[in-house]
């Protein structure tokens, strides 16, 4: 819902319906129709008999995500910088629709980002998602004119893309046989839980995305995050050890089964494996992971050893910023652009290669991406203190969520440009249904849409909170769970007895207390 950077009223005061039906688009607009007409039906659910044909004019004066939209007795028209623009300027008259009882009053819009990269991340490996949850997300997401959709595919505990090439990263890699249920305690489920998305249902949801503005960045995590793929092929990792699927979760015994760096069969497959992926995903960024690679087997493997030595790699962190490069150029040599997480950028690391950073605690935290932006390289900001929707609201309250600002500390003011955007994330290793998925990430998404598009001094809370309202209403028709009453952060003390409560007896507990009642314990 990003409140739009400029908006003025006219001389006279009025509104229009608009004919959703016979939305007009002007050269080089065409393609827009579909994703336009989703928005307008979101803010306007009932085809109404209205008084006003919506006029899309393509403007090329106007930056490819910049719009206008003018609305007086005359009519309504939206010069658009691109289709894309077109699909934002229809969000946003589906939020003014949304805001009016129906009607777009009349007005003058003029709009554009702060950032070029609005992005949410699902975790579709720690619990596994019908395709048609991804649906339900895009839909939400092009209404708040998020544009990129980061698919987490490969994770310890499954793997989610259909590979032709490595069949038994789905007959075996997709499924774990049992799940832990709670932080802390070793009890297990002992259901089998797992599934994959076919290359045609990712290619339909890829064409969905698309026609809403929105590019997928699917990920790939290695060399760690990798026991989903080393339970299919155990001989890509060091020592050729026998792997279930995890069926817990966290930095963990299992998180130094790495892919071996020595072996260039494990190269090999991961390059095959990333040709798959790029038949499918058409888009220029690949996420190849990075993070939370524990280097206890590269440090007792021979052939990683013998890799350093012959490299003149002067430690195991050099030795991934060595493997990481490798996939780098391969990706780079096909048109692709990698992203690394935060904690896994090496010192020797190719500049190119853009930063998502998430963890302010590990590897140098954000002094280290900072570096790299201030060196002329690019980011994405994920802090996890303020966009990881898992988080419950007891820890990261909505204001604080609303209050984040992407630009890190340490960062020039010449060099804030490579500050691409930010990303929010939802991981799943405590989210198993779409009821605590939505929970979690309703009203936060519509927080982070302002930060990512609002110009920086206009966001205002409690004006936020105001125009928030109607989103509710929304949230109702579509039938889609969230929070209610987050608008004001909790007393402290209750808060930490809420974060204690998630973290050792029931990470239900406050989609219980606050939803429909029927969350799991
Ligand atoms: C992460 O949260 N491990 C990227
Ligand atoms: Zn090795």
């Amino acid at each position: 819902m990003p409140i739009p950077n400029v908006y003025r009223e006219t001389r006279y005061e009025g509104s229009l319906t608009i004919r959703r039906d016979t939305a007009l688009f002007g050269t080089g607009l065409t393609g827009a129709r579909e994703g336009v007409l989703a928005m307008l039906a979101l803010g306007q659910p009932n085809e109404q008999p209205g008084e006003t044909t919506l006029r899309f004019v393509h403007n090329p004066a106007l930056e490819p995500e910049q719009y206008a939209i003018s609305c007086g007795v005359g009519g309504a028209s939206v010069d658009a910088g691109s289709e894309t623009a077109a699909i934002w300027a229809a969000a946003t008259i589906a939020q003014l629709l949304l805001e009016h009882d129906g009607r777009l009053p009349y007005g003058l819009v003029e709009d554009k980002p702060r950032f070029g990269w609005r992005g949410l991340l699902v975790d579709v490996c720690r619990h596994f998602f019908p395709i048609s949850t991804l649906y339900r997300l895009i839909d939400l997401m092009a209404y708040y004119k998020y544009n990129r959709l980061h698919l987490h595919l490969s994770d310890d505990q499954g793997f989610r893309f259909e590979s032709e090439r490595y069949p038994r990263l789905n007959s075996v890699g997709s499924w774990r046989k049992s799940t832990l249920k709670k932080h802390g305690v070793a009890a297990q489920d002992g259901t089998s839980h797992g599934g994959y998305y076919t290359k045609r249902e990712l290619s339909e949801l890829v064409a969905y995305a698309k026609a809403r503005g929105i590019e997928i960045v699917p990920e790939l995590d290695m060399p760690g995050h990798a026991v989903a793929m080393l339970a299919a092929y155990p001989a890509l990792g060091c020592f050729d050890e026998p792997l279930e699927v995890a069926t817990h979760f966290g930095v963990s015994d299992y998180s130094k089964q790495l892919l071996c760096a020595g072996k260039e069969e494990a190269f090999a497959f991961v390059c095959t494996l990333l040709e798959e992926l790029m038949e499918v995903f058409p888009f220029p960024f690949i996420h190849i992971g990075g993070d939370e690679a524990v280097k206890d087997n590269w440090k007792r493997c021979p052939r990683c050893q013998s890799l350093m030595r012959e490299m003149g790699l002067k430690n195991e962190r050099e030795l991934q910023g060595h493997f990481l490069n490798r996939v780098n150029r391969f990706l780079r040599e096909r048109g692709r652009t990698a992203i690394v997480w935060n904690d896994g950028l090496c010192a020797n690391l190719d500049a190119d290669v853009t930063a998502q950073f998430w963890v302010p605690f590990l590897s140098g935290g954000a002094g280290l991406t900072a570096r790299r932006v201030n060196a002329g390289g690019a980011a994405i900001n994920s802090h996890c203190l303020r966009v990881y929707y898992d988080y419950p609201y007891a820890l990261t309250p909505l204001k604080k969520t609303y209050g984040f600002e992407p630009i890190l500390p340490g960062i020039r003011r010449r060099s804030e440009a490579g500050v691409r955007g930010i990303e929010a994330a939802i991981w799943t290793e405590w989210i198993d249904s779409e009821e605590k998925l939505f929970f979690n990430t309703l009203p936060r998404l519509a927080a982070t849409a302002e930060t990512g598009w609002t110009a920086r001094g206009r966001k205002h809370y409690r004006d936020f909170l105001l125009r928030l309202q109607p989103h509710y209403a929304l949230y109702e028709r579509l039938n889609l769970p969230y929070a209610k009453g987050v608008e004001r952060p909790l007393p402290l003390g209750k808060r930490i007895r809420e974060i204690k409560t998630f973290l050792l007896t029931d990470s239900h507990a406050e989609l219980r207390s606050n939803g429909t009642g029927t969350a799991k314990s």
